[in-house]
């Protein structure tokens, strides 16, 4: 009997599957979801943290603690050894992952009554594609989590690869594709031949994700409101007249939100709103330090994103959480240029999967996407960009990579473990 828990630790979402009966079983994490949010709570006074879509409930509740999400983002940085006060204990970044993935574990043996003893977890092709350096750390730090977590061994796959073994059989035999898999954090390529047996040829992956495409949207839309760019009345250090924009960067990225809760941060913001010309827009930032609600701010960014790019056109993001609430315009044609950056960075990334596969463009004609942000449409002009008219396969996106890890924990050579 298997004892290999698959493991799909994703920026945004988690999932967990098995091998039995020769094939993959997902998992029910929550009741119900074949995966749930990546993110954890720790309520104020000690009580236990919660993960999933129970933890985003106590957010949105507004349950007094501390919220956390986008924790993969951290490893291999300096983040990870941070600790904070988080449900009345000094907790790192290590302590919270090694946390969530001991909770993945236990709520899979519990819904499946086994004992899992080793993960096969699946891993971005690079975590860090700007600082090779930080690779080899963030698989250390991985590694060290899920040992935390109670596992006696953990296995890596890279992500697309998983996905290429689970949804490969859909090609003809013969043909040549190319699984895009553009998650919350990073997008991951694998150029691979359907058979009999799926042949991986090569992969590659840049650290580009939604999360990223949330982050541009909010610091050039949505900062403005809470300050961003706005002149002051007197000199800053570094004899700026304007707000620094560092407050309004860490407040757009997902795993920065929680070091904004800082005394520091809210003394800066109040002298912002001091010293401003229109400090109606800083005592927005006040409230968001003040009353933490940098994450219900995320949310917001993230659901108008998801929104103008179903709509491909403008949106009112509802920032109901706000003392003072406003509905905030985003322009769907400034978004698309502020991310026209990453659709040049995917075309390269593909095209250059391609040449270390040996192959051209014109060889590959079934393009498999995985993700939630495949979905976005600019992804999809750039596949169309790099390839001629490609055949999209797009049916399993949240599911495909860990059903491949399940499948792919099968062959794992029992004896090495
Ligand atoms: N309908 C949608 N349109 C556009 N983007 C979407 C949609 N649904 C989800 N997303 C985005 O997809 C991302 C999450 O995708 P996914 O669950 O595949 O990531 P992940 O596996 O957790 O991350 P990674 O693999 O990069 O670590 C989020 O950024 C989310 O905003
Ligand atoms: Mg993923």
């Amino acid at each position: 009997m298997s004892d290999w828990l698959a493991i799909d630790f994703g920026t945004s979402n988690t999932a967990a599957a098995y091998f039995h009966d020769g094939q993959a079983h997902q998992i029910q994490l929550e009741a119900d979801k074949e995966t749930i949010p990546t993110a954890v709570f720790f309520p104020q006074r000690s009580g236990r943290m919660e993960i999933g879509a129970v933890a985003n409930a106590a957010l949105i509740e507004g349950d007094e603690g501390r919220y956390m999400r986008a924790l993969k983002s951290v490893l291999g940085t300096n983040l990870m050894s941070e600790q904070r006060l988080l449900g009345g204990r000094r907790l790192d970044f290590y302590d919270v992952i090694s946390a969530f993935l001991g909770s993945v574990k236990s709520r899979a043996e519990a819904a499946t009554g086994r004992t899992f003893v080793h993960a096969l977890s699946g891993r971005p092709v690079r975590f860090h594609s700007k600082h090779p350096e930080r690779n080899d750390q963030a698989l250390a730090d991985l590694t060290e989590c899920y040992m935390r977590a109670g596992f006696k061994a953990v296995n890596f796959c890279p992500e697309p690869e998983a996905a290429a073994l689970s949804l490969g059989h859909r090609l003809e035999n013969g043909r040549y594709g190319l699984v895009v898999d553009i998650g919350g954090g990073t997008s991951d390529f694998t150029v691979f031949k359907a058979g009999t047996e799926i042949d991986i040829i090569t992969s590659f992956g840049v650290r580009i994700g939604g999360t990223d495409f949330d982050r541009v949207l909010s610091y050039s839309q949505i900062m403005p409101h809470f300050g961003r760019g706005q002149r002051l009345t007197r000199l800053m250090a570094q004899d700026t007249l304007i707000a620094p924009n560092y407050i309004f960067h860490d407040l757009s990225t997902w795993e920065k939100i929680p070091f904004v809760y800082d005394p520091a941060s809210l003394k800066l913001a109040k002298e912002l709103m001091r010293d401003a010309v229109e400090p109606s827009k800083f005592a927005r930032l006040v409230d968001v330090i003040e009353y933490q609600y940098g994450h219900e701010l995320a949310f917001a960014v993230e659901d108008a994103k998801i929104a103008c790019n179903a709509e491909q056109g403008p949106y009112r993001a509802p920032l109901n959480f706000l003392s003072d609430p406003i509905l905030a315009r985003i322009t769907y044609d400034d978004f698309l240029t502020e991310v026209d950056g990453f659709k040049q960075e995917l075309q390269d990334a593909m095209r250059i999967t391609i040449d270390q596969a040996g192959l051209t463009p014109d060889q590959v004609q079934d393009i498999v996407l995985v993700g939630g942000s495949s979905l976005m449409g600019f992804v999809i002009d750039a596949i169309n960009l790099v390839f001629n008219a490609p055949r999209i396969h797009q049916d399993a996106i949240f599911t495909a990579i860990v059903d491949g890890l399940a499948l792919r924990s099968a062959r794992i050579d029992h004896s090495k473990n």
